[in-house]
């Protein structure tokens, strides 16, 4: 069995191979960015880890359509971006910031381009599955942003909605990262839907953990503003358990103060924290994600692995648990 060490050191190798010099560079350069900056890479990381519960070694066939889901994702974020109107990601200036709108649009089509030229090179045998997982995966991404996008405009949303939003955004690709990985490896189609269990709740976990460190995180490790989700009214789970538990009404100031100059943004997202603090949101939101943590770990216990491969998704599971960025 591969070891996480080695894990560890093929995903750095597979990214410092990724360079992306073509021309015209206007277009090219903002992905060279995205992926030198590099973020913590879960979902290849994730990917490499359930080919590696079947696989005694990697090659080709893997690292290719691993890289590839996060080609596909640093694309996402970089459209993501633009419509969150988020100035920093990983530290740095966004791309539509560091460049412009027109620019990040066009690198991001093209680096969703480049994903699927790095799919194209799943072994032929799982080459049909895998590419199906994958075009149905990117749709249900869009989808997600596009509720996302819907939900800042409406007074509330269903907890139902909120949770239907975060699995189509994000959930169905960590969902998908631990698929491929066992359908490329040539797991039983009950194992690779189990691991696809496995990924999706740990993704509504993830989700929900990221809206908490966008309102409690540490700016100079989250890498990402803090706040930008109080800003955009987003339905973050935060917000969509605040209004469920108070009520539209006790919110209707708070959601709509203005938020054009730093003053005001600041005066809005302490009015926003401090409904929060008085209706416990934060511990909330906490329980809940150990809540769908747990869900997840259930299905690891029906994969049935034995200990040493069992414990290394619990390792994996921990990892993501623990995130502060
Ligand atoms: C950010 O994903 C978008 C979400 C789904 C929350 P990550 O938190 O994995 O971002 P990077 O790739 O590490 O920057
Ligand atoms: C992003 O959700 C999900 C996708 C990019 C598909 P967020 O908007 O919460 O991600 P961050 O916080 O900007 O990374
Ligand atoms: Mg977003
Ligand atoms: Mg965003
Ligand atoms: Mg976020």
């Amino acid at each position: 069995m591969i070891q996480e060490k080695h894990i560890e050191a093929t995903l750095k190798e597979m990214f410092a191979n990724l360079k992306f010099t073509q021309e015209p560079s206007g277009l090219y350069d903002p992905l060279r960015y995205m992926i030198e900056i590099g973020g913590k890479r879960i979902r290849p990381r994730l990917c490499l880890t359930t080919y590696a519960l079947y696989k005694d070694s990697f090659s080709e066939e893997i690292l290719s359509p691993a890289a590839a889901i996060e080609v596909f994702h640093s694309f996402t974020l970089i459209h993501d971006d633009i419509m969150d109107k988020a100035d920093v990601r990983r530290g740095v200036p966004t791309v539509y910031k560091k460049w412009d709108e027109n620019t990040a649009i066009l690198s991001g089509d093209v680096m969703s381009i480049e994903s699927y030229r790095m799919i194209a090179k799943a072994p032929a045998a799982a080459l049909p599955a895998v590419l199906a997982l994958f075009s149905d995966t990117a749709a249900q991404v869009c989808e997600g942003q596009q509720y996302d996008m819907d939900f800042e405009g409406l007074p509330q949303v269903p907890m139902e909605d909120y949770l239907k939003m975060v699995g189509l955004k994000t959930a169905v690709l960590i969902a998908c990262s631990a698929k491929m990985g066992a359908l490329i490896a040539g797991a039983s189609a009950r194992e690779a839907d189990l691991l696809y269990k496995f990924g999706y709740d740990l993704g509504l976990a993830f989700q929900i953990a990221d809206d908490l460190l966008d309102t409690y995180g540490d700016p100079a490790v989250f890498g990402k503003a803090i706040g930008g989700d109080i800003l955009n009214n987003k339905k973050s789970w935060l917000l969509t358990r605040a209004l469920e538990k108070a009520g539209t009404e006790r919110f209707a100031e708070a959601l709509a103060m203005p938020v054009s100059t730093d003053a005001e943004k600041e005066a809005k997202i302490t009015a926003v924290k401090n409904l929060y603090a008085e209706l416990n949101i934060e511990q909330e939101a906490k329980e809940e994600i150990i809540r769908f943590h747990n869900q997840a770990m259930g299905y690891v216990k029906e994969l049935n692995l034995g200990l040493i491969k069992s414990e290394m998704l619990h390792r994996y599971a921990d990892m993501l648990l623990g995130r502060r960025k």
